[in-house]
């Protein structure tokens, strides 16, 4: 496995291999790796030749008031699982590599990206679809595989490639939990013992309002006040948004049809968790 900082290098490298005929594909991360990352990584190796894992904290999406500076990061770490798990190249690149300064030019998925999430973060997207563009035109990949958890982020990420013509199949991979059903993230290690130990109520929440859905509730208000009433007996739990929106525009519905999933941010303390489930 190589580890690369530079994108001349990596252009380099992943030249030789396309002229070869090889299918590269893509996995971008933040790092601080855990099952999820890894269940991507085996998503996307079984569908190409060559792997390239890009571990970026990327900056443009945070905002001012977010945990960019104490966002966990363990490289060492990182590159031993991806050694483990058959990664050929990590990208690695510092921040001026990818923003030189002055940086001017953002890509944004309008709509999609003043909803759920964007409502509270609203540069966050903006930021995710400018390093993935950015990805994409660097590694050039044939493949692309992002996480079902940031349900928003990967219906976004499949709407640029579409709207801007990337060359890419965007694969979008199952949520992997915990064993109590917390969505893994790498976010969860800020959680403290007593919110961890809470935690676990959104999913049951959200696998209550499936099993509502399969029962014939067509009310998307009544599914969301059932989410509602239990996540509010977690002491710890603060909602942020419970939504039940439709798949291909993020538009909420009245009631529930094929396609629609409902999304739910929750704060315990200062960590901001999101899990999300298909409804129909
Ligand atoms: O999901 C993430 O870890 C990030 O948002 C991504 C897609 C790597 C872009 O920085």
């Amino acid at each position: 496995m190589q580890v690369i900082k530079k994108i001349g290098d990596l252009r380099v490298i992943l030249g030789e291999y396309r002229k070869s005929g090889k299918r590269i594909g893509l996995v971008p991360t933040m790092g601080y790796f855990h099952e999820g990352h890894l269940s991507l990584i085996d998503a996307i190796r079984e569908r190409v030749d060559i792997v390239v894992v890009s571990l970026f904290v990327n900056p443009a999406q945070f905002g001012p008031d977010e945990d960019l500076e104490c966002y966990p990061r363990d490289f060492e770490q990182d590159e031993q699982m991806a050694k483990e798990r058959g990664v050929d190249i990590i990208f690695y690149p510092d921040k001026d590599e990818i923003y030189p300064d002055p940086f001017f030019t953002y890509v944004a998925t309008e709509d999609l990206s003043k909803v759920l999430c964007g409502t509270s973060r609203p540069i966050h997207f903006r930021g995710v679809t400018t390093i993935v563009a950015k990805l994409f035109n660097i590694v050039q990949p044939d493949i692309a595989v992002f996480g079902r958890k940031d349900a928003q982020q990967a219906i976004i990420i499949r709407k640029m490639v579409e709207d801007l013509n990337f060359p890419v199949e965007v694969v979008i991979a199952p949520i992997v939990r915990e064993s109590d059903g917390l969505a893994m993230s790498s976010r969860n290690t800020y959680l403290s013992p007593k919110e961890r130990k809470q935690a676990p109520i959104i999913y049951q929440s959200l696998k209550k309002a499936v099993e509502m859905v399969q029962r014939g509730e067509p009310d998307a208000g009544g599914v969301k006040h059932s989410i509602r009433q239990q996540i509010e007996t977690a002491p710890l739990a603060r909602i942020e948004y419970i939504e039940i929106v439709r798949e291909r525009d993020l538009k909420p519905v009245k009631v529930i049809e094929p396609g629609t999933f409902v999304a739910v941010a929750v704060f315990f303390g200062k960590t901001r968790l999101i899990d999300n489930v298909v409804l129909k």
